[in-house]
């Protein structure tokens, strides 16, 4: 049986081919991964897509990492525990004083994206990733918190220019943002790396799958089955799939 899905321009394979690759990658040991349990709250990502993020990151070898979106910090603690100790994580969210210039707004936060995206930001100002002020030193230090509007970033300025190895988009939904993000993420990136997305064919944050399905034409952009993870292999990366399709 094919593990591929749906071959339309974004294809989708079965999470199951990344998990294969693992062991195809490490036949000698056992792979595990370290993850808190989720959180009842919004925003967060579910155990499988946890796993898919590790596993991207085992696969290649990630060691300097960025996250738009830092939100609780659930997602960069779960990428600085399964890092070696000399992998960095840079991950970035908004001012803290930015959302008293959105509107808070608790109905529909489960429908609208532009509600959804108001209750994030609203609870990051409130308060803070969570999950980095209450990790160990250890892993604090990998991790480096950078507040700024992800429209406002120059990329050049920070000496980001193709310094990471995996940039993972999940800050603001809307389609400017997520565009924006992307072609930041594209600088940044190394010639062998990895772009992952978060809220592909989200339920709420359609203009995500609307912006990706669109950038996709003339790349090669993966959906995982059963989570709302795409992602992007680059450089040496590029045919990593290959064998396992
Ligand atoms: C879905 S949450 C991130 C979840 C986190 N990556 C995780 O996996 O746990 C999105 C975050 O993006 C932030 N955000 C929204 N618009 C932004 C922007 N323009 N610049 C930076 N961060 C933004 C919000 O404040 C929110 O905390």
């Amino acid at each position: 049986m094919s593990n591929v899905i749906e071959q339309q321009r974004i294809c989708t394979i079965r999470p199951k081919v990344l998990f294969k690759l693992i062991e195809t990658h490490f036949p000698h040991q056992n792979v595990s991964f370290k993850v808190n349990v989720p959180s009842p709250d919004i925003g967060g990502m579910t155990l499988l897509e946890s796993s898919i993020l590790v596993s991207l990151v085992k696969l290649t070898d990630a060691q300097n990492l960025f996250e738009f979106g830092t939100f609780m910090g659930a997602t960069t603690l779960l990428l600085a525990e399964n890092t070696p100790p000399n992998a960095h994580i840079v991950t970035l969210d908004l001012p803290q004083d930015y959302a008293s210039h959105t509107a808070h707004q608790t109905q529909d936060v489960l429908k609208d994206g532009h509600a959804n995206d108001a209750f994030l930001t609203h609870t990051f100002a409130s308060h803070g990733a969570r999950c980095i002020q209450r990790a160990d030193a250890s892993v604090q230090g990998k991790v480096t918190q950078v507040l700024e509007n992800s429209l406002d970033l120059d990329v050049n300025a920070r000496g980001y220019k193709g310094q990471f190895d995996f940039v993972f988009v999940d800050g603001g939904h809307a389609y400017n943002i997520v565009k924006r993000d992307t072609e930041n993420a594209y600088r940044m990136l190394k010639p062998d790396g990895v772009v992952v997305w978060h809220d592909y064919a989200s339920t709420i944050h359609d203009e995500v799958t609307t912006f990706l399905d669109e950038h996709s034409e003339g790349r090669t952009i993966v959906h995982v089955a059963n989570t709302m993870i795409a992602f992007e292999l680059h450089g040496r990366f590029k045919h990593l799939l290959d064998s396992a399709l």
